[in-house]
């Protein structure tokens, strides 16, 4: 341990005297991480950090999704989502790792963005809090579908940095800044659901609010 994290961990408990030295730690991990711009491969790569206890989330989710669209899903984790989508639905996976079963591997931090399949829907499950550039991301991706799908840990409810950094999330966005991005990119919430302390949006697309294009 260097002596700049020393000095940021006593700085940090001054603040917070109540979180312990394992969750700063992670806090102060993410951090840096952020300040690079980077990803964390370590963590995905492995299985055991894919929980069953977020099934119960993808199944909402699931509930949101037309029969017969083509699903786009990012950070697919261990593509759940496949199993309750209605009937005649097409599914691509697309993960940060090679998920297998064709996953569009895809780093969403990384500087150019690849250009993304078209799709009806894109579905982020629990996967914008890892994005370092959320408002980037949907511009990029919203004349490639329709409809966005997307949970997020809203700060309304989700309020201290310590904590949300600990978890790996490199973004603080409250209910309003969040619908916010997508609202600048053409994308209106047509259905808003809550999943414990998460939000779990349907944004669709309103062509009238897209910027004009130089076609005349
Ligand atoms: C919390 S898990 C959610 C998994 C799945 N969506 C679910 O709800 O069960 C986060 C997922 O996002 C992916 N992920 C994390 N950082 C990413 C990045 N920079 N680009 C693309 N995917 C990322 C992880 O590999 C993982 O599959």
């Amino acid at each position: 341990m260097t002596l700049s994290t020393v000095i940021a961990y006593l700085h940090a408990i001054r603040h917070y005297p109540l979180f312990s030295f394992t969750t700063v730690k992670l806090a102060m991990t993410t951090c840096i991480r952020r300040l690079r711009k980077a990803s964390d491969y370590s963590r995905w790569s492995k299985l055991s950090s894919l929980s069953r206890d977020w099934d119960s989330r993808t199944a909402q989710i699931a509930c949101l999704i037309a029969k017969s669209s083509s699903v786009l899903e990012f950070g697919a984790g261990r593509m759940i989502l496949r199993e309750f989508l209605p009937e005649a639905c097409q599914y691509t996976p697309s993960d940060l790792v090679d998920r297998g079963q064709g996953t569009f591997v895809c780093d969403l931090n990384v500087p150019k963005l690849p250009s993304f399949p078209k799709h009806d829907v894109a579905v982020f499950s629990a996967v914008l809090e890892y994005v370092n550039d959320v408002p980037r991301l949907i511009s990029h991706l919203c004349r490639v579908v329709d409809v966005v799908i997307a949970s997020y840990a809203v700060t309304d409810w989700n309020v201290s940095v310590v904590t949300r950094r600990a978890a790996g999330w490199v973004n603080d966005y409250s209910s309003r800044e969040f619908e916010n991005i997508f609202l600048k990119c053409g994308f209106h919430p047509d259905k808003i659901i809550t999943w414990q302390s998460q939000k779990i949006y349907r944004f669709v697309k309103t062509y009238s609010s897209l910027a004009p294009t130089n076609n005349r």
